[in-house]
């Protein structure tokens, strides 16, 4: 290589670096972004995050913070007021007794699935984690990134998005350190009933050795019967990080304020943040301390629109020839079954179909590919997030309808 060749060349990047995965919802986005730059009109299904407003209170309490000077570093675990609420919060609504110290505060829920996987495996070792698929696409990431091995559990139709815990029992081994749940989810709105978290407790029972990280994020946002976990049953809260946040039930995703709550880990947790983002915002976990003490109305007139368009979505896609959906029993994500859709259009996989929907019918929505391999045996999915109006719902599944008959053979 010669000297002027060596100056202009970057050092290489590391192979972590290289593989690291991402999460496809963002990458879409930039997509639909530069097209409607262009003038294209676009109904797009494609955000996971709440289309209202952060309720008037919080933001009238982060405003009073950034006033009051209340905008310093705080502990890396998070200010006790917040610590307290969450403490009080997620133990009244699940039924268990949490402390707020067993409680850590970050910036949103996401940092925790990387914390977890860190503090419970050991890099190249040959520790398994056991994660959903589909499933929220950092999962799977982390779990590489972390030198851990990805042990997927398949998500099937059959049983609403639930997976069946004999499967589980199958997938354990000596080196499996972690399991990760997620109710309601992303990206099927399955919901892990009763039945499912008692046989999943009676098997993690006997493996003694395994952690559970309880992805809760959705845990407001449960349409049939009440939001349930399994840290509520005999002996696995002391197993089970349980992981729930702001971002979804108070329309504050760009608040970033999420937090964990485990006793023996929270020490752990709290060294994490020292040694990576120091704390989660102060404004922001002051407006988090309103959200969670302050009224609760907005919560309930949010979860009643969820809960009103998830009919309507469900009703809509399943009048589409071609399309069959299931009615989630929870978040704000629709996962039709379109198998069939796109052998009627002619297109090879729901991938080369969310192409043509974009480019072709002017609606943007994620493919079954962008949370992790299609499950054997059930066929083609995309996810519509139907945080969005009835009036794009209506005009959205109106266009999929459109073009689906435009291109029937
Ligand atoms: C399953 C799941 N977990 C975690 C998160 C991240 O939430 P937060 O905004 O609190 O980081 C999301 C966001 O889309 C999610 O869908």
């Amino acid at each position: 290589m010669s000297a002027s060749q060596g100056a202009d060349a970057t050092p290489r990047v590391s192979r972590r670096c290289e593989s690291l995965g991402t999460e496809n919802a963002f990458v879409v986005l930039a997509e639909v972004n530069a097209l409607v730059r262009e003038g294209r009109d676009i109904v797009s299904f494609c955000i996971g995050q709440p289309d209202f407003p952060t309720p008037r209170n919080i933001q009238e309490a982060a405003i009073a913070a950034i006033r009051g000077g209340k905008h310093g570093y705080t502990p890396s675990a998070g200010i006790d007021e917040l610590r307290e609420a969450v403490a009080r919060d997620l133990g009244q609504r699940r039924g268990l007794d949490i402390r707020p110290e067993d409680v850590v505060v970050g910036a949103g829920a996401k940092p925790f699935i990387a914390y977890t996987i860190a503090s419970v495996t050991d890099y190249g070792a040959g520790d398994e984690v056991i994660y959903p698929v589909p499933g929220f696409p950092i999962y799977e990431s982390q779990i590489i990134a972390n030198g851990a091995v990805p042990v997927p559990i398949f998500l099937r139709e059959s049983r609403d998005f639930a997976f069946d815990p004999a499967e589980l029992e199958a997938k354990i081994t000596d080196k499996t350190r972690l399991l990760i749940l997620n109710t309601p989810q992303n990206p099927t709105g399955g919901i892990l009933g009763a039945a499912d978290l008692d046989a999943i407790a009676e098997i993690l029972a006997q493996h003694p050795q395994i952690w559970v990280y309880a992805d809760e994020i959705y845990s407001r946002l449960v349409y049939t019967g009440a939001f349930d976990t399994l840290a509520r049953r005999p002996g696995m809260q002391k197993r089970t990080i349980i992981a729930d946040g702001a971002s979804k039930t108070w329309a504050m995703t760009g608040w970033r304020v999420g937090y964990v709550a485990n006793r023996a880990l929270a020490p752990a947790f709290t060294r994490w943040i020292t040694n990576t983002e120091s704390c989660a915002s102060q404004i922001s976990q002051w407006a988090a301390v309103e959200a969670i003490n302050g009224p609760q109305d907005s919560v309930v007139e949010m979860q009643a629109r969820f809960a009103e368009r998830r009919e309507l979505i469900v009703r809509l896609l399943n009048a589409v020839p071609g399309v069959s959906c299931r009615s989630p029993g929870g978040a704000f994500y629709a996962w039709p079954n379109v198998t069939e859709a796109c052998r009627l259009v002619g297109a090879a996989d729901s991938e080369v179909l969310r192409k043509r929907l974009l480019h072709e019918a002017g609606i943007a929505v994620l493919a079954d590919i962008h949370f992790g391999r299609r499950v054997p045996g059930d066929g083609q999915h995309i996810r519509l997030s139907y945080a969005a109006s009835n009036h794009a719902i209506e005009e959205g599944v109106a266009r999929l309808e459109a073009f689906v008959r435009r291109n029937m053979g």
